[in-house]
């Protein structure tokens, strides 16, 4: 029986003792993967022997850090039903973001489509092209203080709409959106869709085919597992063809292939992803962010899936039973991921008791973010529910 007593389809003990070990010793609750997440210990492992590597780079070839970029592409077109030539790595999410405004071939006049509660990341990039080129910005208003899919499909009905851009889970109230209907209502009126993933990969699953996403952005610093500056961005293949990057890379074109032959320029790029990257990356930490994805692999992202469902549903029956506090999160399974948030009198004071309860834990705008993972179990959501609300 697991610590949380949880039935899943992998052994969370096993999973705590092997990657999170500072977890299976009952260092710390970790319950904030919305804002970063730790390193599973095969990242520490590898990210320590590429740091190794890059002080002394003669040790090993070059090979041994482009793996990080190849597999990178790789394993997150694995976990998103993409094919790798649709990846590109990037350094964050903003980064994929912003190749979708500024590579869409927007023109004045054109209005986006996004909902109002986005996190900056998904909006100031949209701002920028009002500014350069006289795109507008539409956000629908919320209900109920959570995304109107309603509303944001009526809005594409607005006059020169070209996009939809939206977060796929909130980051303040953990509301998630129904991408596949979105997508399919974009898809019938030739309208771009854009998604920011960083909230919902990992903890959910998803299938940017299915979906009809045209491009996605994701930095994997939080549910992901994986270094800062790592992250990938999705461009549906026929796109790959049709957009120019808004930043032009060196290793873009097959002219750089040769690096004896640098001088031949040849102004054409990869018939794939690789011409929206713009290098160079941070290649030990993608070492360690293809460790991460290739435990989700391993696991099976649709395993992870159901047992962070399923400590998110302990976190609403607790709700549920009881008057002092409010989820601000959806209840129902298929409108929420991992990201929890709990409205409670005073924020402050229920933070504090967080903290020293040992609870990793964020307050953003008006709730506790609780944001539970693959290796946490229903034993740490009741030391942290219990210092929440101690009454
Ligand atoms: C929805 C969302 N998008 C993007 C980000 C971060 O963007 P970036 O990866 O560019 O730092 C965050 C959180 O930091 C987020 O919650």
């Amino acid at each position: 029986m697991s610590a949380g007593s949880l039935i899943v389809s992998y052994d969370v003990d096993a999973l705590r003792a092997r990657e999170f070990p500072w977890a299976a010793r009952g260092e710390r609750i970790y319950l904030d993967h919305a804002a970063t997440g730790p390193l599973p210990q095969r990242a520490r492992d590898i990210q320590a022997e590429a740091n190794a590597y890059r002080a002394e780079l003669w040790r090993v070839g070059f090979e041994y850090f482009w793996e990080g970029v190849v597999r990178g592409r790789d394993l997150s077109a694995q976990l998103l039903n993409a094919s790798p030539e649709e990846m590109a790595i990037t350094t964050n999410t903003s980064q994929g973001v912003n190749l979708a405004a500024r590579a869409l071939p927007f023109a004045a006049g054109d209005v986006v489509v996004s909902s109002a509660g986005e996190f900056p990341a998904n909006i100031y990039p949209w701002m920028g092209l009002e500014k350069a080129k006289g795109v507008s910005l539409h956000l629908v208003p919320m209900k109920d203080r959570l995304p109107d899919e309603d509303a944001l499909i009526a809005a594409l009905d607005l006059p020169r709409v070209r996009a939809l851009t939206v977060s796929w889970v909130s980051f303040a109230t953990g509301a998630r959106l129904n991408l596949a209907r979105l997508g399919a209502a974009c898809r019938e009126r030739g309208i771009w869709f854009v998604v920011d993933a960083i909230q919902g990969l990992g903890p959910a699953t998803l299938d940017v085919k299915a979906c009809h996403i045209d491009i996605l952005a994701s930095g994997a610093q939080k549910w992901l597992l994986s270094p800062w500056g790592t992250g990938f961005a999705y461009v549906r293949r026929e796109l790959v063809q049709e957009l120019d990057p808004p930043a032009v890379g060196w290793l873009s074109m097959p002219a750089s292939a040769d690096f004896t032959r640098f001088l031949d320029y040849d102004y054409a790029f990869y018939p794939d992803a690789r011409k929206f990257e713009v290098f160079t990356a941070p290649m030990h930490d993608l070492k360690a962010m293809v460790a991460s994805l290739s435990l989700f692999l391993e696991l099976g992202p649709a395993a992870v899936e159901a047992h962070v469902a399923s400590l998110a549903d302990h976190v609403v029956a607790w709700c549920e039973g009881r008057r002092d506090v409010r989820l601000v999160t959806p209840a129902a399974r298929a409108r929420r991921a991992g990201l929890m948030s709990i409205a409670v009198d005073d924020l402050a004071a229920a933070s504090v008791r967080l903290s020293e309860a040992g609870v990793s834990h964020t307050v953003r705008e008006g709730g506790v973010r609780l944001s539970p993972h693959l290796y946490n179990t229903t034993a740490d959501l009741d030391t942290a529910l219990a210092a929440l609300a101690p009454r």
